[in-house]
């Protein structure tokens, strides 16, 4: 069991004139893999030191099972690490990298070569352990690294951006490795990332900072589908979240620049301001329900509860699965929509017809970024 709570964790770094992290809070259940995602510099590699005792906190409490962690020596606090570059020993073959630590603890020569071999046949390794790091390519190094990792038998795994110096290929194939791992030995996992995709595709729960702050915490489909403002909605899903600036009045007209649009029936009338507020409008690329070109308008089916634009069409791409077209609104908004039908750039008018279905749309406060409907 592996329970872990960290509670009003602050930390500034010494001779910093501001909180690098500041009052992260977070539950992670027993077996859960829990990614952390944000910008660059947003404070992931802290957090994650700070859990493994490399870096003091500064105000807070993290707990495992009930009891203090934060105040254990960082060598007793039975936690693997694993790196980007892999920190492999390069004069060691790969046997006695996965041996090295479990040598330190003084265990037996049968022990170690039991734990060595099992966790090698897990991670494919079995016929790669006389071999030198040098002799292995990028996924085969991450796996040898993983399975120094695994062979410590610890109680949570702390993983910092494991994948990045593999190639987009590799990274799949070695991602769905470590969530093999995970489902193996159901360790608590802590996975740091920049990759919304691979917290998507890997994680229980997301953690989304932003400057040190924690914009949301939760499983997937919650920062997929309620994001709890406008960064978090932005930052998950790609391409991003569509966004339009405008004004609502207390009727439901939405004004956008010169262009007004009636949304009675498609905002919830609970979201009406009693005076003119600035919003922001969004929806996906992905959840775009209709795409038409203006001239075929009668083949469009209108949705009582549509919101209905025009815009001029830039550029397609087609991606096989899918085409993403780039529009311009007439105020100057770019927009991009994913449709299911292949366009021919030059062939097709430049003008489209986009349908969004109202429960697919977004409103956040345009000062506070808030969702409002989770205010
Ligand atoms: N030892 C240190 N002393 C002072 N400031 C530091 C130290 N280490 C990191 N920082 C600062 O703390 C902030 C968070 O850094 P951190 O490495 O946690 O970011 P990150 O989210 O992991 O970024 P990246 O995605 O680039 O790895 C940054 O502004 C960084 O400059
Ligand atoms: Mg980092």
């Amino acid at each position: 069991m592996s329970k872990v709570q960290i509670e009003h964790l602050f930390k500034r770094y010494e001779n910093a004139d501001e909180d690098t992290l500041k009052d992260v809070n977070l539950e992670i259940n027993d077996k859960e893999f829990v990614s952390i995602i944000g910008p660059s510099g947003c404070g992931k590699s802290t957090l994650l030191r700070c859990f493994a005792g490399l870096e003091k906190i500064t105000r807070g409490k993290i707990l495992i099972d009930g009891e203090r962690f934060d105040t254990i020596p960082p060598q007793k606090r039975r936690i693997a690490m694993v790196f980007q570059d892999y920190a492999l020993y390069p004069h060691m073959t790969v046997y006695n990298n996965m041996a090295f630590n479990l040598k330190l603890s003084k265990f037996s020569k049968e022990e170690i070569d039991n734990k060595v071999k099992k966790a090698a046949a897990k991670l494919g390794l079995s016929e790669f352990l006389k071999r030198k790091p040098a002799q292995l390519s990028g996924g085969q190094r991450q796996r040898v690294a993983l399975g120094r990792a695994m062979v410590r038998d610890p109680k949570i795994f702390l993983m910092d951006e494991p994948l990045s110096n593999l190639d987009a290929k590799l990274r799949v194939s070695t991602r769905q490795d470590i969530i093999e791992m995970h489902r193996q030995l159901g360790t608590v996992t802590i996975y740091v990332t920049h990759d919304q995709a691979e917290a998507m595709a890997m994680s229980d729960k997301i953690l989304l900072m932003r400057d040190g702050i924690v914009q949301q915490y939760g499983s997937p489909d919650q920062l997929y589908d309620q994001p709890h403002n406008l960064f978090v909605a932005r930052f998950i899903g790609s391409p991003s979240m569509n966004i339009l600036h405008g004004t609502l009045n207390p009727k439901g007209d939405f004004s956008v620049g010169k262009t007004k649009f009636d949304l009675k029936g498609i905002i919830a009338p609970e979201l009406l301001p009693t005076s003119s507020r600035k919003v922001v409008l969004g929806f996906r690329p992905e959840k775009v329900a209709q795409v038409t070109f203006t001239n075929q308008v009668e083949e469009t089916v209108k949705h009582e509860k549509d919101f209905v634009f025009t815009a001029r069409k830039n550029l397609s791409e087609y991606m096989g699965s899918h085409t993403l077209v780039y529009l311009k609104m007439d105020d100057g908004t770019n927009i991009v929509v994913e449709t299911a039908k292949k366009i021919n750039d030059e062939k097709s008018p430049r003008s489209l017809q986009i349908h969004v279905h109202s429960q697919d749309i977004y409103f956040f406060d345009e000062k506070t970024g808030l969702n409002l409907s989770s205010i």
